[in-house]
């Protein structure tokens, strides 16, 4: 018996104004999988996780978290049900410490009770975070910002947690930690939706992935299987 996917996308379009970019995209992701979508620059992939977050509208399709249709339902919605998104860029309060910044993540009403426990998690996940504690949150270094951007995510209890382009900007030390953080985070029982640009490394620590291109799926699999397919080593792996 397969379990029912957290998440599923159906069918879904996207248009910014007149101009459709998402062309009918369909994934699912179930509980405690690492689901990554991967394509080049412009094929959509953004535009789908803020279609997701409820930042933009679609055109045509479903969304549904836990079976429940989220389609066009406005963020603040789509946020307490658990579905949070670590921004592209990092987006904190530059003249807040970083505790402050982390305890601004826990602003839902469940996970307001939770916040000093769940504190200690993101302390125990980001040590150098809570060695950081009271420092400003604009005084750190771009990779420091992103750990403490993930951390607020995670104070929102989140059971979703979805990823644009973590990796961005951070040195190639970093982004092996960074990596091992997501599938730590996924070991928590968090499941994880994750773009990203580094295909190789992407596609060892995701259980399945989809390839986008100009806002259709052209393939999908296991993260083994896409690994190993001609199409996915020619054009994105460079083997
Ligand atoms: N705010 C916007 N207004 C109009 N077009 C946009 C906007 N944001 C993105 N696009 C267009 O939508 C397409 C998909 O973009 P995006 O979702 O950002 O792709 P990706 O994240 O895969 O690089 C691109 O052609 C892009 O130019
Ligand atoms: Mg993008």
């Amino acid at each position: 018996m397969s379990v029912r996917p957290l998440l599923e996308v159906e069918d879904l379009e996207v248009a910014y104004g007149d101009v459709q970019v998402i062309w009918g995209i369909s994934f699912t992701v179930a509980p405690g999988e690492i689901v990554t979508l991967i394509g080049p620059n412009g094929a959509g992939k953004t535009t789908t996780l803020r279609t997701i977050s409820g930042l933009l509208s679609p055109k045509a399709g479903k969304i549904r978290f836990r079976g429940e249709d989220l389609s066009g339902r406005p963020a603040h919605e789509v946020v307490r049900r658990g579905v949070i998104q670590i921004p592209e860029g990092r987006k904190l309060w530059p003249r807040m410490t970083v505790e402050e910044n982390l305890l601004l993540g826990a602003f839902a009403p469940r996970a307001r009770d939770m916040a000093h426990e769940q504190l200690d998690r993101v302390y125990a996940l980001f040590p150098l975070l809570k060695g950081r504690r009271r420092q400003l949150a604009g005084t750190m270094s771009g990779g420091e910002q992103q750990m403490c951007a993930i951390g607020r995510g995670l104070m929102s209890e989140p059971e979703l947690l979805m990823f644009d382009e973590p990796s961005l900007g951070l040195a190639p030390l970093l982004v092996d930690e960074l990596f091992a953080k997501i599938t730590g985070i996924a070991k928590q029982n968090v499941t994880i939706l994750l773009v990203e640009q580094k295909v190789a490394h992407t596609l060892e620590i995701a259980d399945r992935g989809y390839i986008l291109e100009t806002g259709r799926t052209v393939l999908s699999g296991t993260g083994k299987e896409l690994r190993e397919s001609e199409y996915v080593q020619r054009s994105y792996l460079g083997t």
